[in-house]
């Protein structure tokens, strides 16, 4: 249960060694966040990630084996952890991947996989989310969704789809959860100074983790259901979306 501050206690973390999400943990584990699973791929990373959160005072950090592509064992991992940690009151969805668009426009299977990380695997889990925190009856999913979403670009068009695709999912299931009291939380981020990023040239407006954990954490004081970060990107992007397509290619790098 979120404590008598509103601020979670327990927090559930799928992509566990994100640079984002290990931002919005270090901000809930400033405000007495204190049971942690950080589900991921690399033991190595989720050890990192948990001895530095013990260290920032959270006081049990588990980690679990989470493999996005593999979509059937996605609600028998979320059942498990559930059934063992009771409550939940956060489930933080960060993992996905960024791809290369030329290489992967020269390589289908590729993309494709990329899709089922970013997208599919965003169904499955999301879907074995919901039906726990409707069961408990409170509690909040935040997605990290992107800019990307919000209308295709030629130089990132295989990562904006699969983004768009998931942001449009999670929208979708936050009205499906309304009346339920938990809720889901949609976060579009710009560029943001991460591995993810590391050598690219960076984007206007961009961005900290830092900056996208007070987002987030302002969202789940306000019940805002989408987060721009930074702010801003909700009015540049309410212009971009309208524009004709032509106009839209010669600003972009279309
Ligand atoms: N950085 C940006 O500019 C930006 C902007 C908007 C949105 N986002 C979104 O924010 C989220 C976090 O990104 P980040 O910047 O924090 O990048 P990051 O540090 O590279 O985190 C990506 C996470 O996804 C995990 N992951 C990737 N493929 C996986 C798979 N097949 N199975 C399980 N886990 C997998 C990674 O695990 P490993 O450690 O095992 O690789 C890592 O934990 C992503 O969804 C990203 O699309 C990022």
């Amino acid at each position: 249960m979120n404590d008598a501050h509103g601020s979670p206690q327990t927090v559930v973390v799928f992509g566990g060694s994100s640079e984002i999400a290990l931002a919005v943990l270090s901000r809930l584990a400033a405000r007495r966040t204190r049971t942690v699973v950080l589900a991921g791929r690399n033991p190595a990373a989720l050890e990192a990630a948990a001895g530095a959160l013990r260290e920032a005072g959270v006081t049990s950090v588990e980690a679990v084996v989470f493999e996005a592509l593999e979509t059937d064992g996605h609600a028998a991992l979320v059942d498990d952890i559930f059934d063992r940690h009771g409550d939940v009151d956060l489930v933080l969805m960060a993992f996905g991947e960024l791809g290369d668009q030329a290489t992967l426009e020269d390589n289908p299977p590729a993309a494709a996989r990329l899709a089922r990380v970013n997208y599919v695997a965003s169904v499955s889990i999301g879907l074995a989310v919901a039906a726990r925190l409707r069961a408990q009856g409170h509690g909040n999913l935040v997605a990290l969704s992107s800019v990307a979403a919000e209308r295709p670009r030629r130089s990132n068009f295989v990562y904006g789809s699969s983004k768009a695709g998931m942001d449009a999912f999670f929208r979708g299931l936050g009205d499906a959860l309304r009346g339920s009291g938990a809720r889901v939380v949609v976060v579009r981020p710009g560029f943001v100074r991460t591995r993810m990023t590391a050598g690219m040239a960076e984007a206007p407006f961009a961005t900290t983790p830092e900056a996208v954990a007070d987002g987030v954490v302002r969202a789940l004081e306000t019940g805002a259901e989408t987060v721009w970060v930074p702010p801003r990107l909700r009015w540049v992007m309410t212009v971009l979306r309208h524009l004709p397509a032509p106009l839209f290619r010669k600003l972009g790098d279309g």
